[in-house]
């Protein structure tokens, strides 16, 4: 699969002020950031989320800011009940971050994957282009570029897009039909690769080694670190990905573009800063990894972010973690439950 950059509807960057911005997957990790960095910027937000990872207790920044109950609308992507808001608030901005995000969850069940990543995207992006949106911003993965060889590293968007797993396969699919919508009804977008995000809020699941080495770390437990650790990935803070979908909705559509820190990071060298930036020092346990045809190595190529949007990363690694063990200590403190939060959960529990 090759897909040729397209940069539906670039120009020069223009002063177009986001009036309304529907953020699907808002109440999650990297959404709920979106969210409260759009409320700064003084558009008028909306989220939909049907949360089955994300919680309303993520949107606490954004109440603060202004966020009310009837912003926050309960829905599933996948049905047209879901995507309604698309019609009746007629967004100008659609951020596309609701989605089954994890790589080994889409491998226990690429069916439950593809339905949330390819339909749900498909259904949203229908909605866009019959609601009159003027622009989606839709997040894909360096997981679409599959195992890169080391002198195509840091990878271009130009690159072919050759996924090796189910969830590159079905990231790569919205991006394809971003692609598609574009050619064929004109709407403009700009589809976002993330490099591996991380920060507060993540949660230490199955995806995140950032946030899953912290929990680890913060909780008493040993770290397991599959191969050897040499194995490396592009780490980007969240609020540099908030930073870079803000801009970008004062931009009509520039195609694909990398938000990522354009550097190698080994996940052994991950494991070192964690550890700096806890004041836990465990020896980590090494375990071959538990399947095949891992992607090895991963960095990209964050020009055109630069030129096309005026975006560069601005967190480095080493203070990004430091603010995530912050966070996850404080998490794990008794919390102090913000009034505003209260109302969102109430609009929740309907
Ligand atoms: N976190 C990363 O490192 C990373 C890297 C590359 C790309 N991405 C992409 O960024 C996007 C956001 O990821 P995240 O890390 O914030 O994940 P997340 O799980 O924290 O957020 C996803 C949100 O979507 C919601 N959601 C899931 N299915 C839904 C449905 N059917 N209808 C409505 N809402 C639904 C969840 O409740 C959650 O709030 C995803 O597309 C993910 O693939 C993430």
């Amino acid at each position: 699969m090759d897909l040729p950059v397209t940069a539906v509807g670039v120009g020069p960057p223009t002063d177009l002020i986001p009036g309304r911005v529907l953020v699907t997957g808002g109440a999650g990790f990297i959404g709920s950031h979106v969210v409260a960095r759009l409320m700064l910027m003084g558009s008028q937000v909306r989220v939909l989320d049907n949360f089955s990872t994300g919680r309303i207790e993520n949107l606490a920044d954004a109440a603060i800011g202004g966020l009310t109950e009837a912003d926050v609308v309960s829905g599933d992507i996948r049905t047209p009940e879901g995507v309604e808001v698309i019609h009746q608030w007629q967004p100008d901005v659609v951020v596309h971050l609701a989605a089954q995000p994890s790589v080994p969850a889409a491998r226990r069940s690429p069916l439950y994957d593809a339905d949330v990543n390819v339909f749900g995207t498909v259904n949203v992006l229908d909605a866009c282009a019959r609601g009159g949106v003027r622009l989606v911003i839709n997040a894909a993965s360096s997981a679409i570029f599959g195992s890169v060889a080391a002198h195509d590293l840091p990878v271009r968007e130009d690159h072919p897009i050759a996924p090796v797993s189910p969830y590159g396969v079905s990231t790569a699919a919205g991006v394809h039909y971003l692609d598609w919508y574009g050619r064929e009804h004109g709407l403009s977008y700009t589809s976002m690769v993330f490099g591996n995000v991380y920060g507060p809020r993540q949660e230490g699941g199955d995806c995140g080694v950032v946030s899953v080495m912290v929990d680890a770390l913060l909780g008493g437990r040993q770290v397991v670190i599959h191969d050897d650790g040499t194995q490396t990935r592009d780490f980007i803070h969240v609020s540099d990905v908030a930073e870079a979908i803000a801009v970008a909705c004062h931009h009509n559509g520039v195609g694909m573009v990398n938000i990522a820190s354009g550097r190698q990071t080994s996940v052994n060298e991950v494991y070192d800063t964690v550890r700096e930036a806890s004041g836990v020092d465990n020896p980590a346990c090494y375990e071959p990894l538990p399947w095949p045809g891992e992607v090895r190595n991963m960095a990209l190529d964050t020009r055109k972010a630069r030129e096309l949007l005026g975006w560069h990363p601005k967190i480095g690694f080493t203070e990004g973690v430091r603010m995530t063990v912050r966070d996850a200590r404080r998490r794990q403190a008794p919390s102090q439950i913000l009034s505003p939060v209260w109302a969102l959960e109430r609009a929740v529990s309907r």
